[in-house]
């Protein structure tokens, strides 16, 4: 039968109300994609694959969580629901808002949000409210309106977005046809590693990956031990200080035997060109963390994956931040409108004899 969004797929799995009404845009079923050129830019050995969850209907794999938390909002009577984003849960909110036909507002850091983040909650309609503050002081103040106003909070604090989160660790074991020997991932307000990892503890009792999860050096609380204040990377998406989900995700990591590491910002652009160059798959900057961190984790001989099936979550796509991908100006040749002009820059610019 035709696909039709994780609940319809996976609903009795997840911890929500089996009666409800699913909310759905025919989110999850993502491609997991064999990388051999990344693999061995990484280096190491691993086998690496591509989890792409930017090819969910919003771009982000935050569909899988708004699926299970709007429909479950839905079901108990909501009209209206809030979050704090740094833009993807922001766009997911507000699509399974309209889907719903209630209403959305995102509570967002001033200036610090992707273009097409901004752009995905604008077109769904949703309200969008900005503080000059962090990530961490909005999900303080959505929190706190939810408990005085009648709207419902769908950050990953509320526990239907990581039951269906969950499900994108079910679709690797049945993708890869078994279950992987590292997973690697970003992390920031640090939901989705935890629904990973419970996914996987649901899965099975023995076999199990080690979680890798990779934070921007600027935004680093639980490799640091300490709430950072003031946030600061590149990786918008993963500017957080102060992660709602931080012990859970340190249970992951320990349960799981893996670690949790800090990258620079020029170890994850790095890996954002290189993913996109070496394998025709464009991640937004923060999503490529996780190739950053495994790089840098088998070098540091911290990891040893020779030979083993690395799963790399590449958690939103590229274009959600066309910005990134121009350190200033983008490269165009400007040429004249005519075949001579055209086949000498093949040659010049590209290579290709005339
Ligand atoms: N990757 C992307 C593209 C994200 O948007 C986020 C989080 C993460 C990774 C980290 O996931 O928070 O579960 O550890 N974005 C949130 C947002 C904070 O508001 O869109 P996490």
């Amino acid at each position: 039968m035709a696909y039709r969004g994780l609940i319809h797929k996976y609903g009795r799995r997840m911890a929500i109300s089996q009666s409800a009404t699913p909310i759905t845009l025919f989110e999850g079923d993502t491609p997991l994609i064999d990388a051999p050129r990344i693999s061995a830019w990484v280096g190491g050995g691993a086998k690496l694959w591509l989890k792409c969850e930017g090819m969910n209907p919003t771009g982000s794999f935050k569909d899988r969580g708004m699926t299970a938390a709007v429909t479950e909002a839905v079901h108990h009577g909501a009209s209206a629901l809030i979050c704090a984003s740094t833009g993807n849960t922001a766009a997911s909110a507000a699509a399974y808002a309209a889907r719903a036909g209630i209403t959305c507002c995102v509570l967002i850091p001033e200036g610090k949000i992707a273009m097409g983040k901004l752009a995905g909650a604008a077109a769904y309609g949703a309200q969008i409210l900005a503080i000059d503050g962090s990530f961490d002081a909005a999900l303080e103040l959505v929190r706190l309106a939810a408990e005085r106003a009648p709207i419902a909070l769908v950050n990953s604090v509320n526990p239907a977005r990581l039951q269906g989160q969950k499900t994108a660790a079910w679709e690797i074991v049945e993708q890869l046809g078994r279950v992987p020997d590292l997973v690697c991932l970003p992390v920031g307000n640090a939901g989705n590693i935890s629904a990973y990892w419970l996914g996987f503890c649901e899965n099975s009792d023995r076999e199990r990956p080690k979680m890798l999860g990779a934070q921007a050096e600027g935004a680093a609380p639980i490799v640091r031990g300490e709430i950072v204040r003031e946030p600061e990377t590149r990786a918008t998406a993963i500017r957080i200080g102060n992660p709602a989900r931080w012990l859970q995700a340190e249970d992951a990591v320990r349960e799981s035997a893996g670690l949790i590491l800090s990258v620079t910002d020029e170890e994850i652009f790095e890996a954002y060109h290189a993913v996109a160059e070496l394998e025709g798959v464009f991640c937004e900057p923060s999503s490529a963390a996780g190739i950053a961190g495994l790089r840098k984790a088998m070098s540091n001989g911290d990891v040893d994956a020779r030979e083993r099936d690395v799963v790399c979550v590449l958690t939103g796509h590229g274009l959600k931040d066309p910005d990134s991908v121009f350190d200033g100006t983008p490269k165009v040749v400007r040429i004249g409108a005519n075949l001579d002009e055209l086949l000498r820059a093949l040659a010049s610019e590209a290579g290709v004899p005339a």
